[in-house]
């Protein structure tokens, strides 16, 4: 029944379209798509999947996988989360007869739980106890429409809601689960109490947790909630799930500061707005605008504080691929006053002329400094804007920023070109240091790792297994890694138990699941234009052959070194002939 089900989604999701709704840059090469991946920083592609194979992998980062694989690890997922999900979305019946795990049952119930808050804030501030609290609303001019859309409410006072909670089955561990009351010495406390509440609603459309705004002055003037097995800050941005289709179809995303701004945007149609929730901007949240869209522009506030967090987040935005500007509005107002009172038209064309990164941190960077600007001057600019340029990912953009940079400062574009390298050297160094200190980071060897010949074999016969044959001579020691000589089992196995089968990546997959993402990979792995299966296959075997001879060889001269000259046993002695002789036969 369960792999029906997988069998099912699988033949009904093309992977191809599915992945893209996650990275809408997939290009189709060849038979296959690429993108920079999801997964992990880069600047040239290595993410790789296939509609006909209907898997992915990365040769960056090696994760691999199919559809399923791929749900769980973008969305943080359990297996059966992630079944229910797609087969939702392939438009097929699923109900998992299974019992949900322990951590599934939790999550569950918080879900249900922030769900109720949810519709009991919201009623609360509908009803005539929220009377006060909607004329708060009104004075910002935000409509009944816009609340109920938003389904902001009104939290109330202390002890209300649980009692609320508890009447309709919840228990306090459950409260606590969701981030909504605490324990304390003096019991259970409510977290939000005259509040107005703003539902933070993830991409996926699950309440994962609540902002509270004093009405009126004070402080804190906003609450977020804690962190919960549902909610981590840095991965939401509010508003996205309003957003998401107006991203889609604008191609792209203004980045704002506040919950008031959001909903000030949308509801005067501006609605491809969303916001951090008060914390900076993260590799996170730049992951997940980009499922959307690669143009980002950053509106701050023109003062100190806000130009330093524009740029901040302009250069994190950057690094994940994102073509990012930047906009600030005049009069010092905030997006949801300046939209109020010069409506729509006047706000998108402020987002219409921003400025590009390079040009705004250009213009920054002159505006600190005395003018004219002085030769010691110029260099310290240069220094700090190719800091920038480092982290443009593209290789046309950053031509055209150095460009930029050479032409408005007066100078040579080839020695600014020299002080972006001194930097992108330095950047490496540290980088190294630092991936030296993490080893979870992945290291640039293995991402510019070109296949081995063991690798290219076990693809090789993927494709056509009918040559499996030409390597019967090769053994576990002819194999680099055991777990290599284990696929290369494994297939074999597979291929001769269904000698007809056209899925043999998948057979071996199911046979070794622990190995799946290397034999996803293999799979997606090309060939040489010229690919001649027989002669490349046993060419290659060969080439392993005659290397794992050679391997053992070494291994008896040493051994023969350790008896020393007249003392080596004859049946070492013997090994070491015969070795040579096989040897001598792949040389002829
Ligand atoms: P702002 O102070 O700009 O708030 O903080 P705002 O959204 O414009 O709200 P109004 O217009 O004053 O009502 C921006 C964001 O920073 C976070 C919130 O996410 C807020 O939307 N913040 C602010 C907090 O988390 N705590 C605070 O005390 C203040
Ligand atoms: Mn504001």
């Amino acid at each position: 029944m369960k792999t029906d089900i997988v069998e099912q989604i699988k033949d009904r999701l093309d992977i191809v379209e599915f992945i893209r709704q996650y990275v809408p840059g997939l290009k189709r090469a060849g038979k296959t798509y690429k993108a920079c991946c999801p997964f992990h920083q880069e600047k040239t592609p290595s993410f790789t999947c296939s509609s006909e194979k209907g898997l992915f992998y990365c040769f960056g980062c090696q994760e691999g996988g199919d559809v399923i694989a791929f749900l769980m690890k973008i969305e943080n997922l359990s297996f059966r989360e992630a079944l229910e999900r797609l087969a939702d979305q392939a438009g097929i019946e699923y109900q998992p007869v299974q019992t949900l795990t322990g951590e599934e049952q939790r999550r569950a119930n918080v879900r249900k739980v922030l769900d109720f808050a949810r519709g009991y804030y919201h009623k609360n501030l509908m009803s005539r106890a929220g009377e006060h609290a909607r004329a708060y609303v009104k004075g910002r001019s935000l409509t009944r429409e816009t609340c109920e859309h938003f389904e902001l409410g009104l939290s109330p006072a202390q002890g209300v809601f649980t009692s609320a909670a508890k009447q309709s089955g919840y228990t306090e561990a459950d409260l606590k689960d969701a981030g909504l009351c605490i324990q304390t010495e003096y019991g259970l406390r409510e977290y939000f109490r005259n509040r107005l509440m703003f539902p933070i609603i993830n991409q996926r459309g699950d309440t994962v947790g609540f902002g509270g705004r004093i009405l009126g002055e004070g402080e804190p003037k906003y609450l977020n909630s804690p962190e919960t097995i549902l909610f981590t800050k840095s991965h939401v941005l509010y508003g996205l799930n309003f957003a998401g289709p107006a991203i889609r179809k604008a191609d792209r995303a203004v980045l704002l500061e506040g919950y008031m701004d959001v909903i000030g945007c949308h509801q005067a149609g501006v609605a491809y707005t969303v916001a951090p929730l008060g914390t900076s901007l993260t590799a996170e949240h730049a992951k997940l605008l980009k499922r959307y869209t690669q143009n980002v522009i950053v509106l701050f506030d023109p003062d100190e504080a806000g130009l330093k967090a524009a740029l901040r987040g302009a250069l994190i935005l950057t690094e994940e691929g994102i073509f990012v500007k930047v906009a600030s509005l005049p009069d010092g107002l905030d997006p949801d006053e300046y939209i109020a009172q010069y409506g729509k038209e006047k706000f998108e064309s402020i987002l219409d002329h921003a400025q590009e990164l390079i040009a705004f941190h250009l213009q920054r960077q002159i505006d600190l400094h005395p003018q004219p600007l002085s030769a010691q001057d110029k260099t310290s600019i240069v220094t700090e804007l190719t800091q920038t340029i480092a982290k443009q990912p593209d290789g046309i953009v950053r031509r055209e920023w150095v460009k930029y940079v050479a032409e408005h400062l007066g100078l040579d574009e080839q020695l600014v070109l020299q002080r972006l390298a001194q930097t992108e050297k330095s950047a490496a160094l540290s980088n190294r240091y630092q991936a030296a200190r993490q080893p979870a980071v992945i290291n640039a060897a293995q991402v510019s790792r070109t296949p081995s010949a063991e690798e290219d074999l076990l693809s090789w016969i993927l494709k056509s297994p009918q040559h499996i044959v030409l390597c019967s001579e090769l053994t576990a020691e002819d194999f680099s890694s055991p777990a290599l000589w284990q696929i290369f089992q494994t297939i074999i196995k597979a291929h001769m138990e269904n000698p007809q089968a056209e899925n043999l990546t998948e057979l071996t997959a199911q046979a070794l699941p622990q190995q799946k993402h290397e034999i996803a990979k293999l799979a997606l792995l090309s060939v040489p234009d010229d690919f001649n299966p027989a002669r490349d296959i046993a060419a290659c075997a060969a080439k392993l052959e005659q290397a794992g001879i050679q391997k053992k060889l070494q291994a008896v001269t040493r051994q023969m070194k350790t008896y020393g000259t007249g003392n080596v046993p004859p049946d070492v002695f013997q090994t070491y002939m015969q070795l040579q002789r096989k040897l001598k036969q792949y040389r002829s």
